[in-house]
């Protein structure tokens, strides 16, 4: 499984990708804006972003109409090869992806939440569809379970261009390790979800007992 980093932060992706973890970038509205971010940067923001990342970085549309999202596609597509544009489950946002499909353009479906709403996505020309885990589990239902059930049907089919599951909405590392064993292919997670991952209390037991151990040999 690939790890992207779903912030629009730019030191968080910085550090991030010197850990070389990161295969990629998802941002949305509510991360840009809780970056400070300004309408007259957007596109500047998401081209440094492209120029930190060596791999997709999804910047997502904002409009509801299929000829104004094909729009905004068409201009974020043109900011930088890895972008890839975000646009949401509707029937507007398919018949966008459709259009942006034959253009060569590569969509992340965002805010997928079912089974019928992947298919749909993958079906339209969406080269990556983002099932929302944590969501879910905000309104006491199942992300986790939500999202092998769309790992499975997606997979059951071949669309005739690749498709690609990327376990959105992710909260915690049990969603990163529930994620992996389901064989979804991506995993976006916050920065502090990718810092818990690497942390276990058993390696800074241990780290700790090594290092008072070589200092007895230091003293040696
Ligand atoms: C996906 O690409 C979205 O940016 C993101 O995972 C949304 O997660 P949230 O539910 O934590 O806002």
């Amino acid at each position: 499984m690939k790890f992207f980093l779903d912030t629009a932060n730019i030191a968080e992706i910085e550090e991030a990708v010197s850990w070389g973890v990161v295969s990629g970038v998802t941002t949305n509205p509510t991360l840009y804006a809780r970056e400070g971010g300004k309408l007259a940067e957007f596109h500047d923001h998401i081209k440094r972003i492209c120029e930190i990342v060596d791999g997709p970085v999804s910047a997502e549309t904002v409009t509801l109409k299929r000829d104004e999202i094909y729009a905004e596609g068409v201009e974020l597509a043109a900011l930088h090869p890895n972008v890839v544009v975000k646009v949401p489950t509707m029937p507007e946002g398919l018949a966008a992806t459709k259009m942006l499909f034959d253009e060569g353009i590569k969509v992340n479906m965002t805010l997928c939440f079912t089974v019928p709403q992947a298919l749909l996505a993958a079906r339209s020309g969406a080269a990556y569809i983002s099932p929302f885990i944590g969501r879910f589990d905000d309104i006491s239902e199942d992300g986790i379970e939500q999202l092998a059930s769309v790992v499975t049907a997606v997979n059951n089919y071949d669309f005739g261009h690749d498709v690609e599951i990327i376990a959105a909405s992710v909260r915690h590392p049990a969603h990163v390790l529930q994620a992996a064993l389901l064989g979804a292919d991506i995993a976006t997670v916050p920065m502090g979800v990718l810092e818990k991952c690497i942390k276990h209390p058993l390696t800074d037991r241990g780290l700790e007992s090594f290092l008072a151990d070589w200092e007895k040999v230091k003293n040696s």
